[in-house]
Order: C-alpha cells, then sequence, then structure tokens
C-alpha cells in the first residue's frame, strides 16, 4: 500500500474479532479502543465496530475493527461480517480449553468467508490467569506455526500485549 502521500490516513482496514464466546473479544476491544474493562460483560448481539487509529512508522492509519457474537444464536450474516476484511484476531481463552479446540472451526469459517491473504493471528486471551491456564504458550505458538498464524498471549484485564495484538495486524496489512 501507498506509504508516501497524505492519502495514507484515509485508508481504512478492516479487521475482525471471532472466537467462542467470553474469550474476551469485546473487551480487548474496549481495552484497545477506550482503555475500558468490564469485569461482567454481556454476550455481544449483533455486530459493533469502532474505528480505531493506530500509528505505524510515524504514520497514521484507521483500524475498523469489527465485533460479534461468539454464540451462534447471536450472530449477525456471516458473510457480511467477514466482506472486505483484511486482518482477524483469532480469539481464545487459555484458561478454557475447549475454546482452543475450537479455533480449528473459526478459521475455517474465516477461510470460506474471507480472501485467501487476511493477515490473521491467532490470540491466546487471558494471560492474567495464570493458575487457571489450560494451554500452554507452547501449545498456542504451535498451532499458529502449524497455520501460517501470528501469535501473542494478552490480557484484556492487565492490558498486556492489547495493543500488540492489533498493531501486529496493522502493520502487517499496511
Ligand atoms: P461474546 O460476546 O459472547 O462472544 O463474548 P466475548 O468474547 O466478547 O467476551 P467478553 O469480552 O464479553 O468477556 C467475557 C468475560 O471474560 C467477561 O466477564 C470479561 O470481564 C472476562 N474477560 C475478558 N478478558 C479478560 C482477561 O483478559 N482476563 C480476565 N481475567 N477476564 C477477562
Ligand atoms: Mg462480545
Amino acid at each position: 500500500l501507498n506509504t508516501e502521500d497524505e492519502q495514507t490516513e484515509d485508508y481504512l482496514f478492516k479487521i475482525v474479532l471471532i472466537g467462542d464466546s467470553a474469550v474476551g473479544k469485546s473487551n480487548l476491544l474496549a481495552r484497545f479502543a477506550r482503555d475500558e474493562f468490564y469485569p461482567n460483560s454481556k454476550s455481544t448481539i449483533g455486530v459493533e465496530f469502532q474505528t480505531q487509529k493506530v500509528e505505524i512508522n510515524g504514520k497514521e492509519v484507521k483500524a475498523q475493527i469489527w465485533d460479534t457474537a461468539g454464540q451462534e444464536r447471536f450472530r449477525a450474516v456471516t458473510s457480511a461480517y467477514y466482506r472486505g476484511a483484511v486482518g482477524a484476531l483469532l480469539v481464545y481463552d487459555i484458561s478454557r480449553r475447549q475454546t482452543f479446540e475450537s479455533i480449528g472451526r473459526w478459521l475455517n469459517e474465516l477461510q470460506t468467508h474471507s480472501d485467501m491473504n487476511v493477515v490473521t493471528i491467532l490470540v491466546g486471551n487471558k494471560s492474567d490467569l495464570k493458575d487457571a491456564r489450560e494451554v500452554t504458550t507452547a501449545e498456542g505458538k504451535a498451532l499458529a506455526e502449524a497455520q501460517g498464524l501470528f501469535f501473542i498471549e494478552t490480557s484484556a484485564l492487565d492490558s498486556s500485549n492489547v495493543s500488540s495484538a492489533f498493531e501486529t495486524v496493522v502493520r502487517e496489512i499496511y
């Protein structure tokens, strides 16, 4: 993409958040966009999005981050959600193994509904829950490597790596 002229700031990158219910998708977005965290947040119903400026190599780009429900019954039209997406955060909860085991299904849905070259990062969220961990960092890394994804562990609660997760995707798209 063009990096030379002022039009750069007009680029709007659509990035989608996907993963099982309650892995922390909405809180990752709330932390990134508004530096907020909700200890008792409700399941997302339908689709929400937020536009957030991201600085990459001293240039400002805008990321339009889409968030939907992990639960099938609360989701809107799948094809519309993925349409035009150039980046994806594929989120699981390191303290619930089941959410890690769902990753293959989410990846499949992503690949079915979006362009082949969507920049995708596998995100192991809730890294603050050290004593409840059910998925090791090595397992996350190995899956990401096998599927050709970026990988990071985050905590929306204590903020660790949240910006990095989004910025990694934006930087690669850019
Ligand atoms: P759906 O909208 O149903 O798909 O869920 P979601 O993936 O958006 O999850 P949400 O952000 O609503 O978070 C679910 C629960 O996990 C909430 O109680 C959050 O407070 C909690 N949570 C989210 N991120 C973290 C985190 O990094 N650490 C901890 N300890 N809890 C978190
Ligand atoms: Mg949500």
